[in-house]
């Protein structure tokens, strides 16, 4: 039954708009930021029989697609979007091409009746904008503070809406953190858009900020927002009435610290600058502390001493307890005890002191690999492998061998080493 009833509205629309007259109507008016790049008119053209397969779009009588005005014009007929069922199709024009100082633009689009190529029907499509500006001002974290977002160009009581964006980048609502006063268009056409950020907001701002604002044409509610535009919020950390503890106050307001006398900002409160151990100050893991008197000092490990910790109580080396021609130092990897001496043995002595004959090392008596290629192809690959072979001893010493392996030969290869212990 559907299907009948679809054919027979169908067959109905087609008539009657064989007999009508074509009409052209603007279809989504825009207003959009200035400084916007792209910006897309229509018009809806109605009571077609066919669709149709062109529009010229003029621009104060001259179509834009000969225009070279540093502005590109996109014309498309809207072939896709006619409807047969309703007789309508709507032609697009995109404009783009970024130019904060443009001025409203007047657009003509007109179709030609495809019946008899004379009739012509037209309608005027206005592109118009506004401007979205702030300014960068210079705050205190201790009351309420109010950012302002200004949009000129305004037609009398077409107020755009206003979207404010946090530093984080998350829209801002009406909370016990904020309140939005979107504002009114007045005699000049602007609209003064005021973000009121609340002192317990305000408080947890350290340093300079950014909050973002975007407008959006209520008038045309098909226009696109504005891009954001920057609110830059300087916090007055500093000033003449307001000293940083150890510290100066820079030409914006900050607390500026001695960094090279250890003097670091204070995360929570950056009117302090205080004394800040960093990871380097002690040396030989020394362990770094503010003291009482407001000095920075080292404790330091087992067989260290001096101010940073630079010096050495005790020569580990000094009766050379390493055997066999040993070499000695000191064991510099036990970050709590520097008292303690590393033996490095000559070639076929072992152990703590090199006491032992013998060494761990492995040698390998047989450093020729077998790559075999299996299957008959051998491919030149010109591969490198490195082999690390562990041999772990009864013992905790380790030694370790790198074998090199160049081979030239692919398939299943099996590789093989030899390595004898002494
Ligand atoms: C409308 O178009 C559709 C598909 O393009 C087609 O199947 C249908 O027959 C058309 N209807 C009329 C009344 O032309
Ligand atoms: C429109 O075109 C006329 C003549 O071609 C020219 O004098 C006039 O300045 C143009 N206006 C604009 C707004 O470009
Ligand atoms: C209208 O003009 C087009 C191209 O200029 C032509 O192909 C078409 O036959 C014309 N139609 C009529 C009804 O004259
Ligand atoms: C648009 O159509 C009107 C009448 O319908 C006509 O007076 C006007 O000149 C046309 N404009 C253009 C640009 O074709
Ligand atoms: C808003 O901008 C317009 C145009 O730039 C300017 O005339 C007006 O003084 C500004 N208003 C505010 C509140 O900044
Ligand atoms: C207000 O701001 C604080 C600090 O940024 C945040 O923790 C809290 O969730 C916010 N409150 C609301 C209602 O968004
Ligand atoms: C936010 O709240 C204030 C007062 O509570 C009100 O005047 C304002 O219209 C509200 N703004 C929005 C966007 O709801
Ligand atoms: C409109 O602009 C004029 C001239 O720039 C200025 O004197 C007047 O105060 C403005 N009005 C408003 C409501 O801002
Ligand atoms: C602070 O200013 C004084 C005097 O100009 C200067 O001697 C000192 O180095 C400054 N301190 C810092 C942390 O910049
Ligand atoms: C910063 O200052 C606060 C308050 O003066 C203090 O409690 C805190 O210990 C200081 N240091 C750091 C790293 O926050
Ligand atoms: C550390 O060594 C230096 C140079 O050997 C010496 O002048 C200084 O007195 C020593 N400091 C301590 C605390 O032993
Ligand atoms: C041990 O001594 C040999 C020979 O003097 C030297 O090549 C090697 O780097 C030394 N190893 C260590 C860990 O000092």
């Amino acid at each position: 039954m559907k299907t009948s009833h679809a054919s027979l509205a169908n067959l109905c629309c087609f008539l009657v708009a064989g007999l009508a007259a074509i009409t052209v109507t603007p279809g989504n008016k825009v207003k959009v930021d200035k400084g916007g790049t792209a910006f897309t008119l229509s018009c809806d053209f109605s009571g077609l029989s066919m669709g149709l397969s062109e529009v010229v779009w003029t621009k104060n009588g001259t179509d834009v697609r000969t225009l070279s005005d540093g502005t590109t014009y996109k014309p498309d007929v809207g072939a896709g979007s006619y409807d047969n069922n309703t007789g309508t199709q709507t032609s697009t024009l995109t404009v783009s091409g970024s130019d904060s100082t443009r001025d409203e633009m007047e657009f003509v689009c007109e179709v030609t009746y495809p019946a008899d190529n004379s009739t012509t029907e037209n309608a005027t499509v206005h592109l118009k904008f506004y401007s979205v500006a702030s300014t960068a001002m210079s705050i205190t974290v201790h009351s309420d503070q109010e950012l302002t977002c200004n949009i000129s160009g305004l037609d009398d009581d077409q107020p755009v809406s206003v979207t404010w964006k946090d530093p984080d980048g998350n829209t801002v609502n009406n909370d016990t953190n904020y309140s939005l006063d979107p504002g009114t268009v007045d005699d000049n056409g602007s609209q003064a858009a005021v973000l009121t950020i609340k002192k317990v907001k305000m408080e947890t701002y350290k340093s300079t900020f950014t909050y973002k604002c975007s407008a959006r044409s209520t008038q045309y509610p098909g226009s696109p927002p504005s891009s954001d535009v920057d609110v830059i919020v300087n916090l007055i950390i500093c000033d003449d009435d307001r000293q940083c503890a150890n510290g100066n106050c820079s030409d914006t307001n900050q607390c500026v610290c001695d960094e090279s006398a250890h003097f670091k900002l204070n995360k929570t409160n950056p009117n302090i600058c205080e004394l800040t151990c960093s990871e380097d100050y002690c040396l030989n893991s020394g362990e770094c502390i503010v003291s009482a008197s407001a000095t920075l000092q080292c404790n330091c490990q087992t067989g260290t001493e001096g101010v940073k910790c630079a010096n050495f109580t005790s020569d580990p080396c000094a009766e050379n307890p390493c055997k066999n021609e040993g070499h000695c130092s000191r064991d510099m990897n036990n970050p709590t005890d520097y008292t303690n001496h590393v033996c490095n043995c000559t070639s076929g002595f072992s152990g703590d002191n090199c006491e032992e004959i013998g060494s761990d090392k492995k040698e390998i008596s047989e450093e020729v690999i077998v790559g075999a290629a299996v299957g008959g192809t051998v491919v030149l690959l010109g591969a490198a492998v490195f082999l690390l072979i562990i041999i772990k001893k009864n013992t905790t010493k380790v030694a370790v061998a790198t074998v090199q392996i160049n081979f030239q030969g692919t398939g299943e290869g099996t590789v093989q080493t030899h390595y004898a212990s002494k």
